[in-house]
């Protein structure tokens, strides 16, 4: 070992001995000022000597590989689920049940359900070498870079480590974390994440690992597996991957019978409001591995476990006001404006009123006590009114009859739900709904937009229509603003700088190249969505032929019927939209399908399938290769479905649908082989 070796060598070890302080045992040793000179020491030796960087370097926590595709593997062992209860009654008979299946006396242990996603940690020789998400239990994605990431994940054992270790354990986001991540990105215009959990998955999905060691997220270890494992309890066996380097559970006891285990229950029944991260209910585990062993498992969930779920928190709070928001699809949706009240660990100000009708069912008068509630996963939601606290004398809340932004009286299709506002193309809202539409992924894909600068662009009076992205130059960008503000009411200046800029004006010049079928989807006619568009760019070729097309040109496209095709006429008869299309096509978008692609191979020939889940690679290529291979991509299942290709979450209904219909549902490795056959 040289010199420069030895340097990284011991900086290395440093700097995971104050992490272990720091994330294992709570106690840091030193500021983190210092901790920082000794990391970016570290990463400015790794950067000379790249070839002296260790496996289990710590500068991995900072992040910074990029995960175009997250691989998919076979898990070693599969990742079952927890059968799971809201009835005491049910643990009582879980109880009985385990014990008619044992002699011996019985413990178990109490732990708490984190609510995140579940992580498999495999560890060879003592080092982290791959983190795998559940997938569909059998199969995961790999997801080692972004895991790395996470503080409370050694990436090194210590001690009398076995050889193969796998650690499974929930990967979750504290509420701390959660709020900063939401603020964040409120103020940047994105959506918030509903939940924690959603979050703590999205985060483990980014491509940039360097983002995610921003998201602050955690582990939380629930077990082990691997072979001759030196313990025979489950609790004896987490203390022993406390000493190779793990967070010992923050809760974890042991009872001997199920009154110990109602009152662990009804202690963090209340106690989890207090808990600094998400959990949804209580896990209860047979402790000892023989006996769980006796009681078995199913082929998805171990009988010697249960989930013990809390029941859905509900508080009454007073509403103060409703707003009448204008959805970019000209809906519009009521808003209870609320006295803030904290609900299942946060703070609760408004709540979707959902439309007229719920107002109307609900029979919501002004000033009245509304019922709050929030399940684990979902984000408040308004339940009932507490009729006992009305006034006497309460008014009704009316629902507006003209649009709030634009004054244009509201209109209601007949059998549908929703109001709407009908001034489609000068109504704000709706404006820059198009305009968010066209930027879309789907659409244009110009990722350097979002919803926050497209407001933007439009509060400064800078574009109106898709049209007017094309005309916009450095120097109107350099420098607009924005001001925002914080939770607190204070509010800051945003201002576009250079690299902002030209990031759009690239991301505006690359859309010239996206194919006529997409921009046909982007600039929005109704009705009109991406398969749709798809066929109809294939059959005319030409947007000239398009809009010059009868009724019943426009009907000989499957998927266009009556409906589509009136909608479509009634775009091309508009002069504000041939205005628009004009300018767009001067601007140089595609406005002509190239040439058609040739299948090749024609081994899906004659096929109808259907794609439904998250596969490893994004949806839209796996369409696309079904079509080079002859197949046709259908989107509801049918008799005439030759097979479904499933993903991972793929609908329940999806799948109960195609069992009924028995049409044959296959993974995406077996579909692969079809094709090579
Ligand atoms: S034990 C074979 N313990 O809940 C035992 N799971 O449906 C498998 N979870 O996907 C799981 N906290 O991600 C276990 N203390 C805990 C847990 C826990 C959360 C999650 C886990 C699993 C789901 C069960």
């Amino acid at each position: 070992m040289n010199d420069i070796q030895q340097q990284i060598a011991q900086l290395s070890e440093e700097i995971n001995r104050h992490n272990y302080y720091y994330y294992m045992l709570d106690d840091p040793k030193i500021s983190d000022y210092d901790f920082d000179l000794l990391l970016q020491r570290l990463i400015e030796l790794e950067k000379q000597y790249p070839d002296y960087v260790l496996p289990d370097s710590p500068t991995q926590r900072v992040g910074g590989t990029i995960t175009k595709q997250f691989q998919s593997v076979a898990h070693v062992y599969p990742m079952l689920s927890l059968g799971n209860t809201y009835s005491e009654s049910d643990l009582t008979e879980f109880d009985t049940r385990v014990r008619s299946l044992l002699d011996a006396p019985l413990e178990y242990v109490c732990e708490l359900k984190y609510d995140g996603v579940a992580i498999s940690l495999i560890y060879e020789h003592g080092l982290l070498t791959r983190a795998v998400t559940r997938g569909d239990g059998t199969r995961g994605d790999v997801v080692t870079q972004n895991v790395k990431t996470i503080g409370s994940v050694p990436l090194r054992l210590t001690g009398d480590y076995p050889e193969m270790l796998e650690a499974r354990g929930e990967i979750i986001m504290p509420f701390e974390s959660f709020e900063a991540l939401n603020a964040e990105r409120e103020e940047i215009g994105e959506q918030p994440f509903a939940n924690p959990r959603n979050a703590a998955s999205g985060s483990l999905k980014l491509q940039n690992s360097a983002e995610v060691a921003k998201r602050g997220l955690a582990f939380k270890l629930y077990y082990a597996l691997g072979e001759n494992l030196p313990e025979h309890s489950h609790y004896d066996q987490l203390s022993k991957l406390h000493q190779w380097g793990f967070r010992f559970p923050d809760v974890m006891v042991k009872v001997n019978n199920i009154e110990g285990v109602f009152d662990f229950v009804h202690q963090w029944d209340v106690k989890r409001k207090e808990l600094p991260f998400p959990i949804d209910g209580i896990v209860i585990k047979v402790n000892d591995f023989a006996q769980q062993q006796q009681v078995g498992s199913t082929a998805k969930s171990p009988r010697w476990a249960i989930a013990y779920k809390f029941k859905a928190e509900r508080v009454s709070t007073p509403l103060l006001s409703v707003d009448f928001q204008v959805g970019r699809t000209g809906i519009v949706t009521p808003v209870a404006n609320l006295q803030p009240v904290n609900l299942a660990g946060t703070v609760v100000r408004r709540a979707t009123l959902n439309n007229r009708d719920f107002m109307r069912d609900m029979d919501i008068c002004e000033g009245d006590c509304l019922f709050v509630e929030k399940g684990g996963e979902i984000i408040p939601k308004i339940v009932g009114v507490d009729v006992e606290k009305r006034e006497m004398d309460a008014r009704h809340v009316r629902f507006v009859e003209n649009c709030p932004v634009c004054g244009t009286p509201l209109q209601q299709n007949e059998g549908e739900a929703g109001v709407f506002c009908p001034n489609e193309y000068h109504c704000a809202p709706q404006i820059r709904g198009k305009l968010e539409h066209f930027i879309s992924r789907k659409a244009m894909n110009i990722d350097s937009l979002g919803e926050g600068k497209i407001e933007l662009l439009y509060n400064q009076g800078l574009v109106k229509t898709a049209a007017d992205l094309y005309a916009l130059t450095y120097e109107s960008l350099f420098g607009l603003e924005k001001v925002v503000e914080d939770e607190a009411g204070k509010s800051r200046t945003l201002s576009f700088k250079e690299k902002t800029v030209q990031n759009i004006l690239h991301g505006i010049e690359q859309s010239k190249t996206v194919p006529f079928e997409r921009v046909l989807y982007a600039i929005g006619i109704r009705f009109v969505g991406e398969v749709t568009a798809k066929k109809i760019a294939r059959k005319f070729r030409n947007i000239d032929v398009v809009a010059s097309a009868t009724k019943e040109e426009l009907m000989e496209v499957e998927d266009v019927g009556s409906r589509v095709a009136d909608s479509i006429i009634a775009y091309f008869n508009d002069t504000d939209n041939l205005q628009m299309v004009m300018r767009l096509r001067q601007a140089g978008l595609q406005f002509e399908a190239g040439e058609e692609q040739k299948p090749s191979s024609q081994a899906l020939a004659g096929m109808n399938i259907i794609v439904s889940g998250v596969f490893s690679i994004p949806r839209e290529q796996l369409k696309e290769i079904i079509e080079q291979n002859g197949g046709k991509n259908v989107s509801s299942i049918s008799k005439n479905t030759t097979f479904v290709v499933a993903g991972e979450k793929m609908g329940p209904e999806k799948r109960k649908k195609a069992e009924t219909l028995g049409v044959p549902i296959i993974s995406e490795e077996e579909f692969f082989k079809k094709l090579e056959a």
